[in-house]
């Protein structure tokens, strides 16, 4: 096995899929925002991943599977025979079967070769899984997995862009670092944007979460931009369709969204944009949908 999908593996079968002190996998409390503040917002992804999943079927593929850390998640197979859970690594394998019971079969599977006949599954959702595949290896897995698709089927993929707009925004306008430079805008600081620190006083009431970078194995991370998508696939017998999954990603919520009411409202109208203008908002926003029919 390459170096790349190894130290994926690794990432994930010693440190990602356990849990921490609070009872959060170390892969979901470093990189997701999980803030009371994000709530609605990531259930409104819920809804709208629902609204383009193929409503039924035999068999739905959840190629790079984790453990089903989320309800939601769960949910999207429910009209479906069998979810085959699918991932390079072992350590999510039992506790995916745990948690979907006699509706999960599991399977330890590479994306980029997957041991299965043409035309066997009918729908496949591989969500934040290519960026941690070898970039060179990033199409033979988008193609492995068409080829697995019956026809009538869609492939839904999550993806992540390298620095979107809405990251760069996050990055370079962050109101945490600009405004105590800024004569006259601390008080806009202090009141909506200072840095409280988890196990405070000052944290107690707002449950505001700082995503520090905690000390973890090295995790394999090379996300394509848009044109390399546009590029790769034009002899492909299919079009990718590229949606709005969720625009907001850490560096943007870091920086922009507080945990009370301003930052709820941030989020409904950046959700209100979202719904509006699915393409616009999927090429600035951080993680786009790939959808691929057959
Ligand atoms: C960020 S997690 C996403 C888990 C889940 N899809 C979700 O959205 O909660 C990435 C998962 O993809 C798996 N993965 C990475 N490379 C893979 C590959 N080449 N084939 C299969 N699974 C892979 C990892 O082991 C890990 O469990």
């Amino acid at each position: 096995m390459r170096n790349e999908k190894k130290t994926v593996q690794n990432f994930y079968d010693s440190y990602g899929w356990e849990k921490n002190a609070a009872g959060d996998f170390n892969d979901t409390s470093d990189f997701v925002d999980t803030r009371p503040v994000m709530e609605a917002y990531s259930h409104r992804f819920a809804q709208r991943m629902e609204k383009i999943i193929p409503p039924s079927g035999d068999i739905f593929m959840d190629a790079g599977c984790g453990p089903q850390v989320y309800d939601a998640y769960r949910k999207f197979s429910k009209n479906y025979r069998h979810r085959l859970c699918a991932d390079i690594a072992f350590a999510p394998l039992p506790l995916a079967k745990e948690a979907l019971g006699n509706h999960a079969i599991c399977a330890q599977i590479d994306v980029t070769q997957i041991p299965f006949a043409d035309e066997a599954v009918d729908c496949i959702l591989c969500a934040h899984v290519l960026y941690h595949v070898p970039a060179d290896e990033q199409a033979k897995a988008i193609r492995e997995l068409y080829r697995i698709l019956k026809p009538g089927g869609r492939l839904i993929i999550i993806y992540s862009w390298p620095r979107s707009f809405m990251d760069r925004l996050g990055i370079h306008l962050n109101p945490r670092v600009i405004l105590p430079k800024i004569p006259g805008m601390r008080w806009l600081w202090r009141t909506f944007f200072r840095k409280r620190v988890l196990g405070t006083d000052e944290a107690g009431d707002s449950g505001e979460q700082v995503n520090s970078s905690p000390m973890h194995p090295p995790l394999y991370f090379n996300p394509h931009p848009y044109s390399w998508f546009k590029h790769t696939f034009q002899d492909d017998p299919f079009t990718l369709q590229f949606r709005c999954c969720q625009a907001v990603g850490l560096p943007f919520s870091n920086a922009f969204v507080p945990n009370h009411w301003t930052g709820k409202l941030l989020l409904r109208f950046i959700a209100f944009l979202e719904d509006c203008f699915p393409r616009t908002m999927a090429r600035l926003g951080t993680y786009p949908f790939i959808i691929i029919d057959k």
